[in-house]
């Protein structure tokens, strides 16, 4: 029997090839093809101050430092997400203010409003699935109020409708839609603050300016999130074909939504009240589904759970379903109809 994974890694073979290249180039570390891919994502999809990182976590981290997010400053996030866009709340110590989702699993952004205080310093949009629904009020309201964007895009890279927020964070991780085996890509709104990103990047140090250890002074304390020129080799690979694997996507996501299934650019969802069940049931035909993100609220880091009415009635329903290329129309309409039986039982 065939086996659907959820998620499964696609590379070209430009990838391929353009990491061989560079493995046998002597330049591993950042270098010309991180600039290349910089270049070419910022083009490719119509973006300016473009940053590569090495993951989709250090394009956030970055947005919220340059954000200014510290001690106590109230950030409004959604409940359901991956726990990398609130992880690095935590460790800046910021007020994490859960918003509940909707039926699609995105931020609700009526609650968004309810919890807008004066301490709120930014409010984080994720394009769960790489859906949109939602970005454009709150991206009106953020401007009305004064308050940061943060758009979390790291399941996004298909999405129409990114890069119009302050800071708008992408993953090139591995199972992403685009991915370069892990990385990210931070695109800034402000020119200032790009400049800011790129030196905080590298520790601190200028290094158009070609600053060094021991060189100069260092006043600004950085980290380390540059993506190196064998995760470029990739990402460039792989860009050589996003339309081709764009086109494919749109595919099925058309198969899914006429076997009455809604599709989002990197998975589909279901919602049922025997979810267990049915994803059991997909598994014994070879179909793997699954949550793959929680609600945050039920990690301890996060302070422990609270009432949301949609996420609690949805929490028990919702379910994931591949969409990615390794799964073919035909597959889709296999799964849209195993799903289909499943309900009629
Ligand atoms: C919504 C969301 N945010 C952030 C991340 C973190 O990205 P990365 O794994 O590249 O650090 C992910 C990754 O899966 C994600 O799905």
């Amino acid at each position: 029997m065939r086996h659907i994974k959820l998620f499964k890694p696609f590379v070209s073979w430009y990838a391929v090839w353009n990491t061989v290249k560079v493995l046998r180039s002597g330049q591993l570390a950042e270098g010309p093809r991180v600039k290349e891919f910089e270049e070419k994502f910022a083009k490719r999809f119509n973006l300016q101050n473009v940053l590569a990182v090495n993951s989709g976590t250090a394009a956030l981290e970055l947005a919220y430092e340059l954000a200014g997010i510290g001690e106590g400053d109230e950030v409004i996030t959604p409940i359901l997400t991956c726990t990398a866009t609130n992880i690095p709340l935590v460790h800046r110590g910021a007020t994490i203010v859960f918003a509940d989702i909707d039926r699609d699993l995105n931020i609700n952004v009526e609650d968004v409003k309810r919890k807008i205080t004066p301490r709120t310093k930014a409010i984080v949009f994720v394009h769960f699935g790489g859906n949109n629904r939602g970005l454009k009020e709150l991206l009106e309201i953020a401007r009305e109020k004064k308050i940061v964007l943060i758009e979390d895009a790291a399941q996004a890279v298909a999405s129409p409708f990114w890069g119009k927020a302050n800071f708008t964070c992408m993953s090139l991780q591995a199972i992403k839609t685009l991915t370069a085996g892990d990385g990210g890509v931070l695109a800034c709104k402000d020119p200032t603050l790009y400049e800011k990103g790129k030196r905080l990047r590298w520790f601190g140090y200028d290094r158009e300016k070609k600053q060094k250890f021991g060189d100069t002074d260092l006043v600004e304390a950085g980290y380390k999130y540059h993506m190196n020129d064998v995760s470029a080799a990739i990402g460039l690979g792989n860009l050589e074909v996003f339309d081709r694997i764009l086109a494919h996507h749109q595919k099925l996501m058309n198969a899914y939504e006429e076997g009455g299934i809604t599709a989002h650019p990197w998975f589909a969802t279901v919602l049922s009240d025997k979810r267990d069940a049915l994803k059991e049931y997909l598994k014994q035909h070879g179909i793997d589904a699954g949550m793959h993100h929680y609600r945050n609220d039920q990690y301890t880091i996060f302070g422990g759970r609270k009432k949301f009415p949609v996420m609690d009635e949805l929490e028990n329903k919702y379910l994931l379903l591949p969409l990615h290329k390794g799964v073919s129309v035909a597959d889709v309409k296999r799964i849209c109809r195993l799903a289909k039986e499943f309900n009629d039982k």
